[in-house]
């Protein structure tokens, strides 16, 4: 079978890679040559585990192809996969400048059946508009190439993209017709040996399904924020209660760690979008509003916590703070909406020094941050003369410091964990002030 993915970012990438991987012949298409070029050369543009060894040996194999030219991958195959990116407009909603240009793009040029298939996340009524733009562009040349469109949303988690695509809880596919359906079942079929379920439905469940599945996440977040920070008011703690709630079934304990704020290219982007789209649907996701709204309050409570310690924003002035942790969630090196994003500028502004480290995500924070923060090589030198810690991101390597050493290199030992990952009591019995998320 073979099949050309276009987009060859997070998505688009780590779907044609496992699908080579299982057997289809993937072609690959982007726009960008560069990126092609590298990708050819086994560089790949993200940090992903295990991608690179995938990548590089599927192309070996002969399995992997990468083109800038989706013109000349088209004829070869049966199913076009369109993962390219829906970045959010100004107001919130996705743009589909990009899913709808590559729909053209197969409608100008097909010459036999294709079916088209969105992966990237994309609004109710996206699939009707690719059929539509496809049609127009058949139109115009006056041919009419039979030709059916899809819907096969992901769910997969950064730092955890290859596992979550080979043994998925379930795969979902909205289609319209007998014959998207059986190709679906086709390609998906070596998974099906590993007994997990794909589950066909019509085009517009599909693309909701998605974007409730997301939301459903983000709920239970900005919910256990919330609890957390009444716990702490009240004096309670929320990880006792994340226990006891989560043994009840209906609840389950999987998604309900309270922290620093969700980030990341989903949650944030999707949460707005649609809230966005039940407007300009005559609806309103008050739930989701709140959430977002939450999220927002949620990443700012790092900065609070400290300013609360040192007795107020204007004593943060020359304080030395070691940041633990940049990338938005551990395993990638994505900062994407990442509350380190909104503790920096908050810290810089008030006249504090930032030492920050972070397994992967340095290159990416220099980006981004430019000369603004010191980065340190390792998490000790990070603590050197540090007034406070605050622990960002929950990276293995962060979980059982050696706090005897933390403590001697720091100036004054207070400790804000914004992922609740260490031990309170240790600390405390090693002369440090903990913060953390809903815990006394
Ligand atoms: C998410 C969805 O999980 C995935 O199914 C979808 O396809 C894309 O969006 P991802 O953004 O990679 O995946 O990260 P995820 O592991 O879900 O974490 C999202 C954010 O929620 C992170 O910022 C994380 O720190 C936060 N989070 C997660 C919590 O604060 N508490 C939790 O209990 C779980």
């Amino acid at each position: 079978m073979k099949i050309a993915i276009v987009g060859t970012g997070y998505v688009g990438l780590v779907t044609g890679t496992c699908f080579a991987e299982l057997g289809v012949d993937v072609t690959c298409v982007d726009t960008d040559a560069s990126k092609i070029e590298r990708l050819r050369s086994g560089i790949i543009p993200i940090y992903e585990p295990n991608l690179e060894l995938l990548v590089e040996k599927n192309h070996k194999a002969g399995r992997l192809h990468f083109t800038t030219s989706l013109e000349e991958a088209l004829p070869e195959v049966e199913i076009v996969f369109s993962a390219v990116g829906t970045p959010p407009d100004e107001d919130g909603s996705a743009d589909l400048r990009y899913v709808l240009q590559v729909a053209r793009t197969i409608g100008r040029n097909m010459e036999r059946y294709v079916l088209v298939v969105t992966k990237s996340t994309v609004p109710v009524g996206t699939a009707a508009k690719v059929r539509a733009a496809i049609r127009e562009e058949q139109d115009k040349r006056g041919v009419q190439v039979p030709f059916d469109v899809a819907s096969n949303p992901e769910f997969l988690k950064e730092g955890n993209a290859i596992e979550d695509f080979m043994r998925p809880d379930r795969v979902v596919v909205g289609t319209d017709s007998e014959r998207a359906r059986d190709l679906m079942t086709k390609l998906y079929k070596p998974l099906l040996l590993n007994n997990f379920r794909v589950m066909f439905m019509d085009i517009p469940s599909a693309e909701m399904t998605k974007y409730a599945a997301n939301a459903m996440l983000a709920t239970r977040i900005s919910f256990i924020n919330d609890v957390a920070n009444l716990c702490q008011a009240v004096g309670a703690d929320v990880n006792m209660v994340r226990k006891g709630i989560g043994a009840d079934s209906r609840i389950g304990n999987k998604f309900l760690y309270p922290g620093c704020g969700y980030g990341g290219s989903c949650f944030p982007k999707d949460i707005k979008a649609l809230i966005r789209s039940a407007q300009e649907n005559g609806c309103r996701m008050e739930v989701l509003e709140a959430v977002e709204r939450v999220n927002e309050r949620q990443k700012g409570i790092l900065f609070e916590k400290l300013a609360r310690h040192f007795g107020g924003i204007p004593n943060l002035r020359g304080k030395r703070v070691a940041l633990w942790g940049l990338a938005f969630k551990p395993g990638t090196d994505d900062m994407r909406e990442a509350p380190s994003l909104v503790l920096i500028p908050q810290l810089l502004e008030a006249g504090a020094e930032v030492v920050a480290y972070d397994p992967v995500a340095t290159d990416e924070a220099r980006r981004r941050l430019g000369g603004a923060v010191a980065y340190a090589a390792d998490a000790y030198g990070a603590v050197l003369d540090a007034d406070a810690l605050v622990l960002l991101t929950e990276w293995k390597e962060f979980r059982l410091p050696n706090w005897e050493v933390v403590g001697r290199a720091m100036r004054d030992r207070v400790v804000v964990d914004g992922r609740n990952i260490f031990d309170r009591n240790e600390l405390r019995a090693l002369g440090f002030t903990y913060y953390g998320i809903g815990v006394l």
